[in-house]
């Protein structure tokens, strides 16, 4: 339930409370096949889970434009809403179908300053059941050099968790 994952203590190490928190998403999002509210329970959960987590959410695939991602289910500061594939780091994620881990924001071409206190990033592609890219999830620090192989890790794990299986 959502007010008891609000009420629980974090645990310190990141390792520990990424598993804590993949368990935590699958539990609240067992039976809900709603893509939208499967983005938003997403985005919020790790949002509230990291001292390091500062922009959270997705840009998700316009079927109506030609390699075009806009702004989904997000928790921070007003977010750009349109990013064509191959553009910042987030449409460098969708042309390339690869995670982008960015110690430093300003030493990445192209990268898009949707609020300029973000100084590190990640984005992870994220793929639907049938391998197609649907969306990428980007999380965006105020402090450089956040994140690791252990935030690229989990966060691949629990997108392919929530995103890539059949919800009956
Ligand atoms: N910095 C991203 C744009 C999205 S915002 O950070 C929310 C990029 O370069 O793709």
């Amino acid at each position: 339930m959502a007010e008891a994952f609000n009420d629980i203590t974090l645990s310190a190490d990141k390792a520990t409370r990424y598993a804590e928190v993949a368990d935590e998403i699958a539990s609240v999002l067992d039976g809900e096949p709603n893509v939208t509210a499967r983005m938003a329970t997403v985005a919020s959960m790790l949002a509230n889970s990291f001292d390091h987590y500062f922009w959270t959410g997705f840009y998700v695939v316009d079927p109506t434009k030609e390699r075009e991602l806009v702004v989904g289910p997000y928790q921070g500061t007003l977010g750009c809403l349109r990013i064509a594939y191959g553009r910042g780091v987030c449409g460098a994620a969708a042309a390339t179908g690869e995670t982008q881990l960015v110690p430093d924001v300003h030493a990445f071409p192209g990268h898009i300053a949707c609020d300029s206190r973000s100084e590190s990033e990640i984005v992870v592609p994220v793929f639907g059941p049938d391998g197609q890219l649907i969306a990428v999830f980007d999380v965006d620090s105020d402090k450089p050099a956040s994140f690791d192989a252990t935030d690229q890790l989990w966060l691949e794990k629990i997108l392919k968790a929530t995103f890539q299986t059949t919800i009956a």
